[in-house]
Parts: C-alpha cells; structure tokens; sequence
C-alpha cells in the first residue's frame, strides 16, 4: 500500500501533525511520502492507496487551498481518504461550553471532508483533529471576539500556545494506526488449542471460542484469570486473556534470526495471515470468522518459549539492536463466539479507545 500524507500549514501546526502521522505510518512498514499541498495536484493523488490530507482550520473551515483541490478531485477515485486538521479552539471533548465554541469555530472541518468523500465516492478513512497555537493576530480575534471574559482567556491562551503537544502527537499516531488497520482483511492460518499448560499447544481443524471464556479444551479458557502465577496471587481476577493471536510477520521475523515456527509453538491459539496484530493497538476489535475478538494485551513473553526452541525467547523479545520488543502475539477477550477454522476471513473492525 502506498500512502501519502499531504499537508496545508502556515505557522507550522498541522505540519507538525502531518510528520508524525508520515513517521508512523512508515514505522509500520508502509510506503509513504509527505508532502505540502503546493507540491500537489489533484491528479498526484491518484498515485497513492491512502491518502491522509490534512489542513490548517481557517474560518471554521478547511483552509480555502485544501477545499479547492478537494474540490478538483475526480469521482471515484482509487485512493481512500483520512482527514485531519489543526485549530485553534477547544477540541470537542470536555463541557458544554467547549463543545459549542468548537462546533461554531471549528466543526467544518470534518464535514467538509466527509461531504467530499460522499458528493466524490471517495472511500472515507475518518478523522483526527487537535489544537494548535494560534498565531499573534489570530490571538487577537479570538480574545476580542471570542473569549472576551478575562479569566476564560488566561485559562485558554496559557493552553493553546502549547499545541500541538505530546499528547495531541500520540493521538495523532493512534489515529494513524486506527486508518491503517480499518477495513484491513486477512484470513486464518492454523487454530491451536491444548488442555494442559505450556508450549506448544497443537494445531487441531477447528476450535470452538465461548464468548467471555475461552477455547473449549483449552487450558487459558475460564471466567478467572489462567495464568498460574497470577492465579496463586489472585485467583478471582478476571481473565482478560482468552485467546493469543500471533501472525505470520512474527513468523517471518523469527525466521530471520533462523527459527523455523510451526503453529501453536509460541502457544497461540490462533495464527493470522494478512493482519499484522502487533501493530493493532489494543481495543481494537477483530472480527474472526463468526466470532468477535477485542486486544486486551500485548503478550510478554517468557523463558517457557524456550521449551519450544532454545533462542525463541531472545527472538520474540529484543529487535535486532538488542532492544526490548515484545513480539510474541496479542492476547484478546471473546466478545462473541463460534467456531474458527483455517480459511476463516480476520477482518479489523473496530476504533479503539486506546493504545
Ligand atoms: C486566517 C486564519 C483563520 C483562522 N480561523 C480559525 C477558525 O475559524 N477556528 C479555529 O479554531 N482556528 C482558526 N485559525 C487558527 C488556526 O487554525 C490554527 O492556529 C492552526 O493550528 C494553524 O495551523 P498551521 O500552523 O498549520 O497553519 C485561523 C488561522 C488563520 C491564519
């Protein structure tokens, strides 16, 4: 897939998103240029699979560049499109006041994105949008016309001079990986279960997954947590690990530091092709065959994956600099069960809350 991520920008904000959303989306492996709107033309988008565009708010609005190459984009284009913005207001979460100001001053945005994708037939990704400092003139407008209570105003320009910040930067990397994951589709590889603890659990043809249990026949499935040393520490906490998903990139990975793994050796439940799990944050919701899946937690591998191969442990738990990186599956809850099987299409369904 390849993904351009386009930018209009005065005084730098939405820049500064537009760079962290490109980061990510090359950190996960994608092909991906950035480039500012001047740089393009409606027709340039065509090169791309996904194209995330992203503007300055300027009069509640896109910026008037950003609405016109909108505007001169083709219907039906090949690419899907994800929009984000940077403005000056408050974001829409928070009180009621907050809410209006943003809708008044800011709710454009969205809309006029989501109108082009409609009016176009452009697949629509979603949206991300945040604060940004606004600049010494817009700072004037806003205390004389907007926030004219003194008080109100301290609390406000203190704030806003600060964005975009750290936070509005990791939230922009979520929604990056939210756009990048939606929609994508895989299929399953192998299912594994067995009833005793420990490495390796075996590939059977199916398994039969029991929403807010487990696998029947597995030992990790139960209303209560599983794990035996957690267990021994509290044995009414609930089991948020019903299943473990790992993916063929991990068998990929592994292979190039020379383990050959066969399903169920990392005693995974499940084995996906096509769907990176690692890079889903958790929440996300994946629908697998006639089941419903969520990721509650990233696996920590430990020194029983060396009873499957002596260096697995080293392998799925430092990168190839020796850093720490766990890449040794996704635990996950059943919201709904059913049965899996290998062939059984995975598709990545959900917006999750949280990284
Ligand atoms: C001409 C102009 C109009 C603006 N209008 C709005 C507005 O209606 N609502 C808002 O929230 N911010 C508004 N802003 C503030 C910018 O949206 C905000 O500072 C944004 O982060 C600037 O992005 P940039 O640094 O990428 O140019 C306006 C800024 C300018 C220059």
């Amino acid at each position: 897939m390849k993904v351009l991520v386009a930018y209009y920008s005065q005084t730098g904000n939405t820049k500064q998103i537009a760079e962290v959303i490109h980061s990510e989306v090359l950190s996960r492996g994608y092909e991906a240029d950035l480039k500012p709107l001047a740089a393009l033309t409606p027709e340039s988008l065509n090169g791309y699979d996904l194209v995330f565009m992203g503007s300055a708010c300027h009069s509640s609005d896109l910026a008037m560049p950003v609405k016109a190459l909108l505007e001169a984009i083709a219907p039906s284009p090949p690419f899907r499109l994800a929009g984000f913005a940077t403005h000056s207001t408050y974001t829409p979460e928070g009180d009621a006041r907050r809410r209006v100001l943003y809708e008044a001053w800011a709710g454009q945005c969205t809309t006029s994105f989501e109108r082009t994708c409609q009016e176009k037939g452009i697949a629509w990704c979603g949206y991300f949008g945040c604060q940004g400092a606004p600049s010494a003139p817009i700072e004037v407008f806003i205390h004389q016309t907007i926030l004219t209570d003194a008080e109100e105003w301290e609390a406000y320009i203190a704030d806003a001079r600060t964005h975009p910040d750290e936070g509005d930067k990791e939230e922009a990397r979520v929604f990056a990986r939210r756009v990048l994951a939606a929609g994508s589709v895989g299929s399953v590889v192998a299912v594994c279960r067995k009833a005793e603890p420990g490495v390796p659990k075996y590939a059977v043809d199916a398994v039969e997954l029991i929403e807010d249990f487990g696998i029947t026949g597995d030992y990790h499935a139960g209303k209560f947590v599983r794990h035996r040393y957690l267990a021994k520490l509290d044995p009414t906490m609930p089991n948020h690990r019903h299943v473990l998903i790992t993916d063929t990139v991990i068998f990929a990975d592994v292979a190039l530091r020379g383990i050959d793994l066969e399903p169920g050796m990392m005693a995974e439940n499940i084995v996906v092709d096509g769907v990176s799990v690692m890079a889903l944050p958790l929440g996300t919701r994946i629908g697998i065959g006639e089941t419903l899946v969520e990721l509650t937690e990233k696996r920590d591998p430990c020194g029983q994956l060396n009873g499957s191969h002596p260096r697995l442990l080293e392998a799925v738990s430092t990168d190839e600099n020796g850093q720490v990186c766990w890449n040794a599956g996704m635990f996950a809850r059943i919201l709904k069960g059913g049965r899996v099987r290998p062939g059984d299409a995975v598709v990545v369904q959900s917006q999750p809350e949280a990284v």
